[in-house]
């Protein structure tokens, strides 16, 4: 009897299994022929701007300065994004001697040029955690000495070009209205709100928490072992641009990092240490470009969408250089903390374009100088 009970159990459980697999299977292929139809067809080569814009910009704000006083621990007002850093490291910009010339624009225009720079490292969360914990990894560069006019007009940054990217290829908002919905749940620590803002179905944004989930990825060796994408587009010059920072371990002399303790809370400022500043070995990287193909889905106004490799290939335009250096002094690591990076830092032929990179000029602006007030201290400019 018992017997037969067990058999009959296991025939049940095995045709849930198998109707839970086909159920999945089936919303799996439709979604996908789902987006492969939404996501098709041309798109504008112009950025379009919502009306409502620049009142959802302020109520973000808003909320940025909230979160950062949320993570505040009686330490220093940190970023209210990537608070976390692995450590600020002097660089090497160089423009491929034979660019093609429809690739010299700013920072690029001269071939052979060699900017001098830093790179500020980081984790994505707004609280610093252990390295071990799934999160983003940021990258910003800050190239110096660059003439001309910029962007903003701030004086601190007059004779600066940033490049800000994390470590993965897609956002996982589309737009300004999606990113103040969802900043607002989490702010008010909603975090399945923000994906799902209300019971009707067709505001749940179930590819954009996939999107959030994979972001939120297991460490890489060390921070000079990933890739970093702009994600958000700019112009390169008259172009529409992605632009994404590759390792390029070729142009360096070869180096297998040993083994580091990943239990420990800042195992990759250990290994990028053991690399640049114990075994003096150089790090070094690609700069490189996509550029839209319009008569393609390579939208301006959504950050949610990858622009495709296969018909638009990144390009190298810049080699970076990471040389063996001491980084990890009482002093560089305060100065590195006191730098400010914003994609708007910059020429005009490098200007953000689309929603979220509108936004993010106001929001950084605003919160660098929010945390440098409240920390006494000024805007730097070098570490
Ligand atoms: C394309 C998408 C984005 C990328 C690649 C990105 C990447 C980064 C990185 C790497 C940093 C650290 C910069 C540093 O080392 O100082 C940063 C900081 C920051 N991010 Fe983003 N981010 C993105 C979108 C956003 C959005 C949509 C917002 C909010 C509107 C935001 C708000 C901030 C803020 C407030 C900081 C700190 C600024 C400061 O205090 O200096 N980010 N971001």
């Amino acid at each position: 009897m018992l017997k037969r009970f067990w058999l009959w159990l296991g025939r049940l459980l095995g045709k849930l299994l198998l109707f839970v697999l086909v159920v999945g299977a089936i919303g799996w292929l439709a979604g996908e022929a789902y987006y492969g139809w939404k996501f098709s067809g041309p798109v504008p080569t112009e950025e379009v701007i919502p009306a409502d814009e620049a009142v959802q910009t302020r109520a973000i704000i808003e909320d940025a300065v909230r979160i950062v006083e949320q993570h505040r621990d009686n330490t220093r007002v940190l970023r209210d994004a990537h608070a976390k850093a692995h450590g600020c490291v002097k660089a090497e910009v160089s423009v491929l001697p034979d660019l093609d010339n429809s690739l010299r624009a700013g920072v690029f225009a001269e071939p052979g040029k060699t900017w001098q720079a830093v790179m500020r490292l980081s984790n994505g969360n707004a609280f610093p955690q252990f390295d071990s914990a799934r999160d983003a990894r940021g990258l910003a560069i800050k190239l110096f000495d660059v003439p001309g006019e910029k962007l903003m007009k701030s004086p601190v940054h007059a004779n600066e070009q940033d490049f800000v990217m994390f470590n993965h290829p897609v956002f996982f908002v589309r737009d300004v209205a999606e990113y103040r919905q969802n900043f607002n749940a989490q702010a008010n620590g909603q975090k399945v709100g923000a994906f799902f803002p209300g019971l009707d179905p067709r505001s749940w944004e179930i590819r954009h928490l996939i999107i959030a989930l994979k972001t939120l990825a297991p460490a890489p060796d060390s921070p000079v072992s990933a890739t970093y994408s702009s994600i958000s587009p700019y112009k390169l010059g008259q172009a529409n641009i992605k632009y994404r920072v590759i390792p390029d371990p070729q142009s360096c002399p070869p180096y297998a990092l040993p083994e580091q303790n990943t239990a420990l809370p800042n195992f990759l400022r250990n290994a990028l240490y053991q690399q640049l500043s114990l075994d003096r070995v150089p790090a070094c990287f690609a700069f490189q470009v996509q550029k839209q193909n319009a008569q393609h889905y390579m939208p301006i106004e959504d950050t949610s969408v990858e622009w495709d490799e296969s018909i638009s290939p990144f390009v190298t335009v810049a080699t970076i250089k990471v040389p063996a250096q001491d980084f990890d002094s009482r002093e560089q690591n305060l100065a590195c903390d006191n730098l400010s990076f914003n994609p708007w830092h910059g020429l005009p032929e490098h200007r953000p374009i689309g929603g979220i990179n509108r936004l993010r000029k106001a929001v950084y602006e605003a919160v660098s100088a929010y945390r440098h007030e409240r920390n006494g201290a000024s805007d730097a400019t070098s570490p």
